[in-house]
């Protein structure tokens, strides 16, 4: 609100006056400068410059102004004629402003303009902290939505404000809904005109911030360069025959015949179509009804009523007909085999199992002689080895164990007699 304040008190103040009096030199020919050059706000981001004619001006000269704006963002040097003893100009605030304005006899070439009285409007608050970025968009004729970021000398918890004027709002306004996300600050304020207006004002936009440090910044935006249209909703796809036709609301802020519409037409992933309309339904005709299609819209703006490139978002997608998608194709060739060829698998382990717990396996008769037989073949080989020789050795190991067992009681003996 600081710099509003600012803005409501005029500016006395004159603050840069360059006399060149080396012209009195010459003459009763130069016209001498106007006088007390100041400048006022009006509004936000307006100045009135104003001054006092000259004095003795003969009563044959034509008097005029020519005046000019030196900034250093915009080092133009365009000299303006007006009769008027003031001028109206956008302020910058975040640049030095300097203006300056002589008086002269128009049609007379023989006086002299007289030299240039120039006074300047300093910017305030510290260089860098202004808002940066200011970008605006006009939603639909309803809503202004604006966004900036902070400058880079501006401390992190700068909280910067908007206020807007245009041409038809009696006081400026502090914008109020404002964010900031991810270090972009943005702020949405309505804006709506009568429908038959179609030459909007201008949009004075200041960023400060209360506190003194920042420095505050002007922009004037032209609406109609900022339009951007609603995207269109309830969009319908239904299909007669072999025609589909497409449908969406119609806008409500818009006028008629100021917006057309862009239909993208996907048929499977390749095949795109892009259909113009100028009006909020389309008809496909010839279509493969055995085919997918798929539309979304956008509105685009008409040349003839704004000056604005920007076009809607793309409305939500609508699709008709029938189609086996990729993931069916999958199904069909890859997973349903698979399934099969596993579940077989599954199920014969299965079987098996199920075998073996209804059916045990029925003992071998061949088997229970095989083994019975076996027996008594290992004895009859057993008693075929009882030669001589065989029956020597036994004695050998049936002494040898004896012998061992002997040792063994023996040993015993011993050790039990050295425990004692
Ligand atoms: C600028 O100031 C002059 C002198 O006070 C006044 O006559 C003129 O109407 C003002 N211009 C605007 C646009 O307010
Ligand atoms: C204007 O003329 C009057 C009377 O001739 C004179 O007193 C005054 O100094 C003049 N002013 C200037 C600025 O030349
Ligand atoms: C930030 O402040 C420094 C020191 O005052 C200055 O040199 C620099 O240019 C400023 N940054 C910007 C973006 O103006
Ligand atoms: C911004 O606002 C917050 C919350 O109101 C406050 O804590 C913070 O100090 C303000 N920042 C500045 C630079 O004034
Ligand atoms: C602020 O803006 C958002 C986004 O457009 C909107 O949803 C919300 O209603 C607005 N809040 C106020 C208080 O206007």
């Amino acid at each position: 609100m600081a710099a509003l304040a600012a803005a409501a008190l005029p500016c006395p103040l004159l603050l840069a006056v360059s006399w060149a009096l080396a012209g009195t030199a010459a003459g009763e020919k130069i016209l001498p400068p106007p006088s007390n050059l100041s400048y006022s706000f009006i509004h936000i981001c307006t100045l009135n410059w104003t001054w006092n004619p000259p004095e003795n001006v003969s009563s044959n000269c034509n008097l005029w102004y020519s005046s000019n704006i030196l900034t250093k963002g915009d080092p133009k040097d365009i000299s303006t004629w007006h009769k008027d003893q003031f001028r109206v100009t956008d302020a910058h605030l975040n640049e030095e402003m300097l203006f300056r304005v002589r008086s002269e006899c128009r049609n007379d070439t023989t006086t002299e303009p007289s030299p240039w009285v120039e006074t300047s409007l300093l910017p305030k608050g510290i260089l860098g902290t202004a808002a940066v970025d200011l970008s605006c968009v006009w939603h639909n004729l309803e809503y202004m939505a604006c966004t900036w970021r902070p400058g880079q000398n501006a401390s992190s918890d700068t909280n910067y404000t908007l206020f807007y004027w245009f041409d038809g709002l009696e006081n400026p306004k502090k914008c109020s809904n404002s964010s900031v996300d991810q270090g972009i600050f943005e702020c949405i304020f309505n804006l709506t005109f009568p429908k038959v207006i179609r030459d909007y004002p201008a949009i004075s936009i200041l960023i400060s911030d209360d506190s003194e440090e920042i420095r505050p910044v002007c922009a004037s935006k032209n609406p109609t360069t900022l339009v951007k249209p609603a995207t269109p909703r309830q969009l319908t796809v239904s299909k007669t025959d072999d025609t589909i036709n497409v449908k969406w609301s119609e806008s409500e802020t818009f006028p008629k015949n100021c917006l057309h519409y862009e239909v993208k037409c996907y048929n499977g992933d390749l095949d795109i179509q892009v259909i113009e309309s100028e009006t909020n339904s389309v008809s496909i005709p010839g279509i493969d009804p055995n085919s997918k299609y798929t539309f979304k819209v956008r509105a685009k703006l008409k040349t003839v009523c704004y000056d604005s490139h920007l076009h809607s978002d793309w409305s939500e997608e609508k699709s008709i007909g029938e189609k086996r998608d990729s993931t069916t194709y999958f199904v069909l060739i890859i997973a349903i085999p698979l399934i099969v060829a596993v579940s077989t698998v599954i199920l014969l382990v299965y079987l098996k199992r199920l075998k073996i717990l209804i059916l045990p396996p029925i003992p071998d008769p061949r088997e229970i002689l095989k083994r019975m037989f076996g027996e008594q073949n290992e004895d009859s080989q057993s008693s075929a080895k009882d030669d001589p020789m065989n029956a020597f050795d036994r004695v050998i190991i049936e002494e040898e164990i004896h012998s061992l067992v002997l040792t063994e009681t023996s040993e015993s003996t011993n050790s039990e007699k050295e425990n004692r």
